[in-house]
């Protein structure tokens, strides 16, 4: 297979974990490079729901290896405890697991400040996870950060620890909130350091070897285009580079090794957490939300659900370079029957057809929609571009074309069967 790199197009919960599932049985190595265990990847398999949060989707497949990149934030306890997981499901994960010594750890005090500025921000808030991922980038941004290599040095983890939790109990003593115990931190990420400590790699040499050989690496991005710290909606973003570069910096695989960007979208929007999202829909809403559809699979939040944006995922194959689009829910549309596409914003007199940077602007936005006829017909079942309506044929053609890429997968449903590659 050729380097892929797989983005969320939109807000996250693209359907990544799905469409990672299906590219992976062309792959032989899985990587994610940013993000942490913020996100959530959901894979349907006969039948079984897998909720992966740190580890690479591509561990399902049997005979991949699997790759935590030094970009990604990882909190020790909450990988152990998902490996666990994954293994009492009868997932094999030993050798096939390997975790970059100098990814970044996530501790308590990284989720309690998470925590404690969203309280403090009030109706300003984020509305993050809350799984200490702005905190813990920040620290490496400031350079005071822990990496899995100190975590497997008990000597020196001793004592970087207990400095860092000294330094932040006071940060947490301004916010009014309980110190932490240095002695029950420590002996928790020691256990989950001792447990970790056999996936632990050198990861940029692994994966230039892999590349040397031939392999066909997939990097599995996580949350989406617009919740990038660079290029979202700042500041209702996460704290990493979800575009496409993050694949390069998360993982030490330069640019061009990649061959492909793959982005992942829904055929209608969705985002979780505060923040703007013009084409916000109370109907759509509730109909995807009776149906049992559109809850965080991270937190269980309900989604916040709106038609398709064609200028957001314009923007979003700009910034990533997409070449191949995927598209994902289309089913979750059957019952429709007028289906509205954003095809440009309008602030007051001003018209936009690209995303504004300024926050407040595109708060403002309201959307111009085009309209396409519903095709009213469950689609759950077809496996064949020809299987599905012709009107559902065409607003998928429709929504690459605005999208400024070639469509390459429609997803029908939450199963591995339920997917056209066209
Ligand atoms: P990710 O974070 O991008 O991997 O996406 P999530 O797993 O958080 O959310 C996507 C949701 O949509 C999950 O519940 C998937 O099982 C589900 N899903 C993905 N593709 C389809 C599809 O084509 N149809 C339906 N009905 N569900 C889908
Ligand atoms: P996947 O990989 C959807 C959102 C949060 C919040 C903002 C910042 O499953 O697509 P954070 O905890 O990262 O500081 O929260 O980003 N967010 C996601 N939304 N899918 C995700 O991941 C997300 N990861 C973070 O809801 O708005
Ligand atoms: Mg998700």
């Amino acid at each position: 297979m050729a380097n892929t790199i797989l983005v969320g197009a939109q807000w996250g919960d693209e359907g990544k974990g799905k469409i990672i599932d299906v590219l992976t049985e062309q792959a032989d190595l899985v990587v994610r490079t940013q993000g942490g265990n913020n996100a959530g990847h959901t894979v349907h398999i006969k039948g079984q729901k897998y909720i992966l949060h740190l580890v690479p989707s591509g561990i399902l497949r049997k005979n991949k290896v699997c790759v935590i990149g030094n970009g990604v934030v990882v909190d020790p306890v909450s990988l152990v405890q998902e490996i666990e997981g994954l293994r009492k499901l009868g997932i094999r994960i030993d050798r096939n697991l390997v975790l970059s010594e100098t990814a970044h750890l996530v501790f308590p005090y990284h989720r309690e400040l998470d925590a404690q500025r969203e309280t403090f921000k009030g109706k300003n808030k984020i509305g993050t996870t809350k799984r200490g991922i702005g905190p813990a980038y920040g620290d490496k941004a400031a350079r005071t950060g822990l990496r899995v290599l100190d975590l497997i040095n008990p000597e020196r983890f001793k004592q970087q620890l207990e400095l860092k939790i000294k330094e932040n109990n006071e940060i947490l003593k301004a916010f009014g909130a309980q110190p932490l115990s240095f002695k029950q931190v420590h002996a928790e990420y020691r256990a989950a350091g001792d447990y970790l400590k056999p996936f632990v790699a050198n990861t940029v040499i692994l994966l230039h070897q892999a590349v040397r050989r031939g392999d066909g690496i997939l990097f599995e991005g996580a949350q989406g285009t617009f919740l990038d710290i660079d290029h979202g909606t700042y500041p209702f973003v996460t704290s990493s580079n979800t575009t496409a570069g993050g694949a390069c910096t998360g993982s030490g695989v330069p640019p061009h090794r990649m061959d492909r960007v793959v982005g992942v979208m829904k055929a209608y929007t969705t985002r979780v957490g505060e923040g703007p999202l013009p084409t916000e829909n109370a109907e759509i809403a509730d109909m995807l939300h009776a149906m049992g559809r559109e809850f965080g699979a991270t937190t269980g939040r309900p989604r916040r659900c709106g038609w398709f944006d064609s200028i957001a995922t314009r923007h979003a194959s700009m910034v990533n370079g997409i070449d191949e689009l995927a598209v994902t829910n289309v089913d979750g549309l059957d019952s429709v029957e007028t289906i509205k596409v954003c095809i440009g914003y309008r602030d007051g007199a001003k018209r936009y057809d690209y995303v504004p940077n300024d926050i407040e602007a595109l708060s403002r936005c309201v959307p111009i929609y085009a309209e396409f006829p519903g095709w009213r017909t469950p689609t759950h079942n077809a496996r064949k571009w020809k299987d599905l309506p012709a009107k559902t044929r065409s607003y998928l053609k429709a929504l690459a074309e605005l999208s400024d890429a070639k469509l390459a997968i429609a997803s029908v449903g939450p199963g591995r069967e339920q997917t056209i590659i066209i």
